[in-house]
């Protein structure tokens, strides 16, 4: 494995395997990897030829409030775990190398961004998007790879591939569980022993609302029974807890078939996400 951190020299490692028409994946993330992260690996290692992994805690998708000072960072520990996995390119830029020329072109994702996460973090999703088109520009993948455990990115990265003609195909791999629920996350590591414990309610919770939605149809209930749920046997303040049409995420209508029931909820040091992808047949 090579560890890169130009995009010129990203670039001309890749030429050769473009040229020889070679399939290039491409898993970006923030680092500090776990399981869920090994996952998009896994999966870009069985459908490709070359694996790239970029590695780089992107500060434009981070509000003025938020954790990108304390986001965990260790490089040599990615180093180990992503050649163990099977990475041919760790690229890990600096804001600089990604940043540095940037004269005022901004992203601004559509009306989709206006609920989940989008309503709660202003901005973050065109700091996402804007990232992610700078990293299919320089590696130009065959395949991309994305964790369902963010749905919301998941959804408008495909919006993104589909209306600016982006030649890659969107994978999604699904979400990796601890043991006990708890849906892994870098961000995990906030927790509290106490909260530890209390954090595997999200996705029950989530369950329970799942199961709410298909016996009754009623987005409010199952709603309400998640919230009521997560207040009774967690510490947690809940951010929000949404049910919505999934990818295009409209308003549940009688007809949909495929739903999202997603839920945001602080603790003490952290906020953490979570999902449930469904149908109704
Ligand atoms: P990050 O949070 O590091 O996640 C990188 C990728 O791993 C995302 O596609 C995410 O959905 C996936 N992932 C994280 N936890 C997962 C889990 N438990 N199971 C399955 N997949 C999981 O998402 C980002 O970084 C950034 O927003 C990024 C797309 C890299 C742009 O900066």
């Amino acid at each position: 494995m090579k560890v890169i951190s130009t995009v010129a020299g990203l670039q001309e490692e890749l030429k050769e395997f473009h040229s020889a028409h070679k399939s290039v994946a491409l898993v970006p993330t923030m680092g500090y990897l776990h399981e869920g992260h090994i996952s998009l690996i896994d999966a870009a290692r069985r459908d490709n030829e070359i694996v790239v992994l970029s590695d780089f805690v992107n500060p434009t998708q981070f509000g003025p409030n938020e954790d990108y000072e304390s986001y965990p960072r260790d490089l040599e520990r990615d180093r180990e775990i992503a050649e163990k996995a099977g990475v041919d390119y760790l690229f890990a830029p600096s804001v600089e190398e990604m940043y540095g020329t940037d004269g005022g072109i901004q992203f601004a994702a559509g009306p989709a961004t206006s609920i989940l996460c989008g309503a709660s973090r202003p901005g973050h999703f065109n700091g996402v998007l804007q990232i992610v088109t700078k990293l299919f520009h320089i590696v130009q993948p065959t395949n991309a790879y994305f964790g369902q455990k963010d749905a919301q990115q998941l959804a408008l990265i495909e919006m993104l591939a589909r209306d600016y003609f982006f030649p890659v195909t969107i994978c999604s791999v699904p979400i990796v569980r601890e043991e006990d629920g708890l849906a892994k996350s870098s961000r995990n590591v906030f927790l509290t022993s106490e909260e530890r414990k209390e954090a595997p309610f999200i996705q029950q919770a989530l369950l329970l609302a799942k199961q709410d939605f298909l016996q009754h149809q009623d987005k409010k209930q199952a709603i309400e029974t998640a919230k009521e749920y997560i207040h009774a046997n967690t510490s947690g303040r809940i951010d929000y807890i949404e049910v919505w049409s999934y990818p295009d995420l409209q308003e549940v209508q009688a007809n949909t078939e495929k739903l999202i029931v997603a839920a945001a909820v602080y603790f003490s040091e952290v906020r953490l996400i979570d999902n449930i992808l469904f149908s109704t047949e």
